[in-house]
């Protein structure tokens, strides 16, 4: 297989990393608008065939064609590539409109070709780790989830903060969540500096009695990077800072005994053992890029698809809607999360 990657910048050089690896990719073509990028893959990387000129990978004998570039050129590449008859691998978030990941569905499935979106944490061993654990029935049924992930962080030129940093959450929500669907969402956040927010706080409400929060942040003085999942039989903290013991999960809950009158209600709190399973430490990218090749081999769609990115394009596009209209709740239409 031939892939081409489109975008050099900082995540491009991971991608040009990870194919190259790959023991099924025979050539690896690269692409960046910037003579110094490429200057920077040469020396890494001298096998790869490199050009200023994206139109040379999208038209060229690729297979698979990579865009790694600023989301708001995500889409015009895209659709390029997948009319040329490429199978594409788009970075997150898949696109900027649900309109325009749409269209892309629509012309990948006419054409028979694939979509991979990178939805890197689903490919992390922990959330692989708590994904198995959640289809044991461990937590039991999920309660809430509470993400947080801030730091002082690289502004984004064209982009928010909840479109930079949220569609990791989201996209592990998604996957962790499947089968529960979100109803509606509201979301709040500021911009302090250049017109886009840097700061927000994202509630989404299920159809089941559940409730999912993200805080994300680009100016906060110190790096948070977790998760709490709240189940009726046990909780779990996914902590991503740690290098150790990132999942714990703790036997602790409450049992909820309603009575006549509400201040007769009995809450008994049980606190029992923590464990914390061992989480395999492959880097998430080269799983990634084995399971966008699978598909494409198998014919299949790739766990991370299209749909996938639409369903958080889907969240994002609702979250600014809602922060131009000072936390409106907003319904979520059409979710395809429900499979
Ligand atoms: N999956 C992840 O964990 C992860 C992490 C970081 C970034 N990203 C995503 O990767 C994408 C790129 O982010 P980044 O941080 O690397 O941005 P960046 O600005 O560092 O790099 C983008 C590069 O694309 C190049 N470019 C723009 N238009 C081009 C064109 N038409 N042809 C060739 N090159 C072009 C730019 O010159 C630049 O070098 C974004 O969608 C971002 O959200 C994903």
């Amino acid at each position: 297989m031939k892939v081409g990657v489109i975008g050099l910048g900082y995540w491009g050089p991971n991608l040009v990393r990870n194919f190259s690896a790959h023991s099924e990719v025979t050539e690896v073509a690269a692409s960046d608008i910037r003579e110094e990028r490429l200057k920077f893959i040469r020396s890494k990387f001298p096998a790869a065939k490199l050009t200023t000129n994206y139109n040379d990978i999208i038209e060229g004998d690729s297979d698979l064609v990579v865009i790694a570039t600023p989301v708001a050129t995500h889409h015009p590449l895209a659709k390029a590539a997948l009319l040329n008859g490429k199978h594409i691998w788009v970075e997150k978030p898949f696109t900027a409109s649900i309109r325009e990941a749409e269209e892309l569905i629509e012309i990948a499935e006419r054409k028979n070709l694939k979509i991979f979106v990178d939805h890197t944490f689903i490919y992390n061993g922990a959330v692989i780790k708590i994904k198995e654990l959640l289809d044991k029935g461990e937590l039991g049924n999920i309660l809430y989830f509470d993400s947080e992930r801030i730091n002082l962080g690289l502004f984004q030129k064209d982009v928010n903060v909840i479109w930079d940093l949220a569609p990791h959450d989201l996209s592990i929500m998604s996957y962790l969540m499947k089968g529960m669907k979100p109803k509606a969402l509201s979301a709040t956040g500021i911009a302090n500096f250049n017109g886009l927010e840097n700061l927000a706080h994202i509630n989404i409400h299920f159809e089941q009695n559940c409730f999912a929060h993200f805080h994300v942040n680009w100016v906060s003085p110190v790096k948070i990077r977790r998760m709490i999942l709240g189940g009726d039989k046990k909780m779990l903290v996914y902590d991503d800072m740690e290098n150790f013991e990132k999942i714990k999960v703790y036997d602790s809950g409450i049992e909820y005994k309603s009575t006549e009158t509400i201040h007769e209600a009995l809450v008994q709190y049980r606190i029992g053992d923590m464990f914390s399973p061992k989480v395999n430490q492959t880097e998430a990218l080269a799983l990634g890029a084995k399971e966008c090749i699978a598909a494409i081999n198998e014919n299949r769609q790739p766990l991370t698809s299209g749909y996938d990115g639409l369903d958080v394009v889907r969240l994002l596009e609702a979250s600014d809607l809602s922060l131009k209209n000072m936390g409106k709740m907003i319904e979520i239409g059409d979710s395809l999360l429900v499979t």
